[in-house]
């Protein structure tokens, strides 16, 4: 499999190193600034030599991206988040093509197996009034945004599941109890975490916890090198989550 690398930042970067370590050929890196990227912009001669394009740009390249891409007939893996208000243009222009697309807002793969699980347990401790859930997210001082997408997608897994549980309640709680039915999803910024989600059952004699600790952007890299390989050849368009079920033979 050959890749070009669209957006060469944080991201960008970590994907390169990951398909260097797994001798993945790295075909061009597009970027309009980066001294190091091979084009500025998505061009034919940019693609000639990639099987797929891996995007991590920002809100407002993604979608053109995508078209430009599709229109070359290669398929895309978009880690790129914020723009999911263009899904169904972008879901035009890859049927238009008959390309390939993969997009997920977290492409750990481990993010998407911990939903699974919390999913699973949830359903379980539906029927155990006696345990209390919570969720509780860390992150680095320099994320700006809490809740993060991935404590609210945990959060709302275990509502969609725990039916004593009806909202998210997200900090802060000024001066009231929490409502029986509210679920607290808490933030929690301090020094260097990569990220800590930590979906707990509390009862009065013991707690069930589970917990999912990312070390880097690494795990975000290989899954979307995963993912690329997986939707080479495929045509339409695909969620990380399908292609976990897939591997997982079909699990819904
Ligand atoms: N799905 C996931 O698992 C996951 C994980 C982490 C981050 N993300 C998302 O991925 C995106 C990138 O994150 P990041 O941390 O790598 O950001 P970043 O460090 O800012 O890197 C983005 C890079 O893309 C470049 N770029 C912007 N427009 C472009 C275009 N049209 N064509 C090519 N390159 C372009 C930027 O250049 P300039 O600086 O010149 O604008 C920058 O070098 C964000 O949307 C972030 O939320 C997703």
């Amino acid at each position: 499999m050959r890749i070009a690398i669209i957006g060469y930042g944080k991201m960008g970067r970590a994907v390169a190193e990951a398909a260097k370590a797994r001798s993945i050929e790295i075909a061009a890196i597009v970027d309009p600034a980066a001294p190091d990227a091979t084009y500025k912009y998505v061009t034919r001669e940019a693609l000639s030599g990639a099987d797929v394009a891996v995007d991590f740009t920002a809100p407002g390249a993604a979608l053109a991206n995508i078209k430009a891409v599709a229109a070359l007939g290669k398929d895309i893996v978009v880690g790129t988040t914020g723009w999911y208000g263009s899904l169904d243009e972008a879901r035009a222009s890859v049927k238009q093509y008959g390309t390939g697309m993969v997009y997920s807002p977290n492409f750990s793969i481990g993010v998407s197996l911990f939903f699974r699980i919390v999913r699973d347990a949830s359903r379980l401790m539906n029927s155990f009034p006696g345990y209390d859930p919570y969720v509780i997210e860390m992150h680095h001082r320099q994320k700006t945004d809490a809740p993060g997408g991935t404590a609210r997608r945990l959060g709302e897994i275990v509502i969609g599941a725990v039916a004593r549980k009806k909202r998210l309640a997200f900090d802060r709680i000024d001066g009231r109890k929490i409502d029986p039915d509210e679920l607290h999803v808490a933030s929690v910024r301090a020094g260097y975490y990569p990220g800590i989600h930590t979906v707990g059952f509390d009862g009065e004699a013991d707690t069930i916890e589970l917990v999912h600790t990312a070390r880097s952007r690494a795990g975000f890299a290989d899954g979307a090198l995963a993912a690329a390989a997986w939707v080479s050849g495929r045509k339409g368009v695909y969620t990380l989550d399908d292609m976990i079920s897939e591997m997982a033979g079909g699990d819904q």
